[in-house]
């Protein structure tokens, strides 16, 4: 077969569907809203409604919040759409697999390996960050040679705490979706109560002469808060990881994607509203902005309480990124794409090789490199995926071999043709550096992809 018909073979439905049958079927519509709702709600609710308010959107960063909401639903349809017509294993990348061919699966899976991985890392430098502040609320200082990334001119060698805690989720999730789900339902129950008392008691310390001027960067203002925000929606795609193991995948998968983002905007929008009324924007340019705002009131309580929510958010959000990462290169492993024994399940049905190295590799990259300038690869790599998924609508509705009795985007063809302008919109707004670190990571890709990818590819399923 010619390298290009190779490139461009689309995968077999059938032989996916068969493929995932060795999974469970255990997961409801209510647990994969947990699922979603931990995976989106993280980092992004506890700083981006200070910092983006302060220094890009004034009080109206609540329609930034909004605007990245349009922009995300949109998507989301997609992907709804998508999942309900092919319930398998592998997320966008498979939806590539089958409508686009293998190359550009690979390339789209490729992109997910840095949306999901890179956002991990990223969390768990955070964490790190917050549980050692929570550790000094005790008169506990941790070393200061174990609380950074590999940096001997500052004396820091390795952020401890950023793998542990990496290492302590994979061990949870190599013993099986149950008892993972149980302990993320619990914490995602913890992080939503804790913003809800935040949004409760924030509300009487409101002054709307604080929401004036409301739009001291105008309509300008709008656009980026938005392109920035847009990272605290990110995750919800997640849930399209865990099709295999759905009941009812027709019905839940739509519900648990839509719902997690209709969730997360109200909160995203309350907490906006809540903060820009509670204290004049101009002041919210700092690291921890929600608990600095009750500070500042001197509610040094609710304050301590907000930094165990975040610390519960960013928890969860790990959880389900490296459960659909090691979803992710299990199916990538299936294709044969990468090697064999990451696409095989052990004798409980998990696919545990995968989870051991996606883990490694975030453990070291939380733990040893420094981040900073790394973390908005997580978005590009997030909007390459959606665009393509919001394209493939297109091609996926003219496929006879794929009936869909589920969920249908609606307003199509115009729906799925605005969301892809409006991913590739947003893509034009990252920074220059963000694109050739991207552009280096596709290389690397198309290099593997060319050298092994290509020649074992379908060699798992035959
Ligand atoms: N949406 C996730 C967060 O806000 C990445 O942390």
């Amino acid at each position: 077969m010619s390298i290009w018909k190779k490139m461009t073979q689309k995968a077999d439905i059938q032989q996916y569907l068969q493929a995932d049958q060795q999974f469970q079927k255990t997961m409801s519509a209510k647990e994969l809203m947990a699922l979603g709702i931990g995976a989106v709600i993280g980092t992004g609710i506890f700083i981006m409604p200070g910092t983006v308010a302060a220094t890009v959107s004034g009080p109206a960063v609540i329609l930034s919040f909004l605007l990245a909401a349009i922009v995300c639903a949109t998507a989301a349809m997609c992907y709804a759409e998508f999942a309900s017509s092919l319930p398998v294993a592998g997320s966008a990348y498979s939806y590539g697999n089958i409508i686009f061919g293998q190359f550009i699966g690979w390339v789209i899976g490729w992109a997910l390996i840095l949306e999901y991985m890179l956002a991990v890392a990223t969390v768990s430098v955070g964490f790190s960050a917050y549980f050692s502040s929570f550790l000094r609320g005790f008169g506990i200082k941790l070393p200061q040679a174990i609380s950074g990334a590999y940096d001997p001119s500052h004396g820091t060698y390795v952020n401890l705490v950023a793998i542990v805690v990496v290492l302590l989720i994979a061990l949870m999730l190599s013993r099986g979706m149950s008892t993972s789900m149980k302990i993320n339902d619990w914490m995602v129950i913890i992080k939503i109560a804790i913003i809800v008392l935040f949004v409760v008691v924030g509300c009487f310390y409101v002054k709307p002469k604080n929401w004036s001027p409301f739009l001291p960067f105008g309509w300008k203002g709008i656009q980026a808060g938005a392109s920035t925000v847009f990272f605290a929606y990110l995750g919800f795609d997640a849930v399209s990881s865990s099709a295999p193991e759905v009941k009812n995948p027709q019905r839940n998968l739509p519900i648990g994607i839509i719902g997690t983002l209709v969730v997360a905007t109200i909160l995203y929008m309350a907490v906006s509203t809540v903060l820009t009324g509670m204290m004049p924007y101009t002041k919210l340019n700092v690291a921890d902005p929600v608990s600095y705002a009750l500070q500042f009131f001197h509610l040094n309580g609710v304050a301590g309480i907000i930094s165990i929510g975040a610390m519960a958010g960013m928890f969860t959000m790990m959880v389900t990124m490296i459960y659909s990462s090691s979803r992710l290169v299990y199916a990538i492993g299936r294709d044969g794409l990468l090697p064999k024994f990451l696409g095989r399940v052990n004798d409980k049905h998990l696919p545990n090789h995968s989870l051991l190295v996606i883990t490694i590799i975030i453990a070291v990259m939380g733990g040893l490199v420094d981040l900073n300038h790394l973390a908005e690869l997580v978005n590009i790599g997030t909007l390459i995926a959606f665009a393509f998924v919001s394209i493939g609508v297109l091609p996926l509705r003219k496929r006879q071999d794929i009936p869909n009795k589920g969920f249908k985007v609606p307003l199509y063809p115009i729906l799925p043709i605005i969301s892809l302008l409006l991913c590739l919109y947003l893509m034009t707004t990252l920074k220059m550096i963000t694109w050739i670190s991207s552009l280096i990571w596709f290389a690397i890709g198309v290099v593997i992809y060319l050298v092994y990818g290509i020649r074992h590819a379908g060699q798992n399923l035959e």
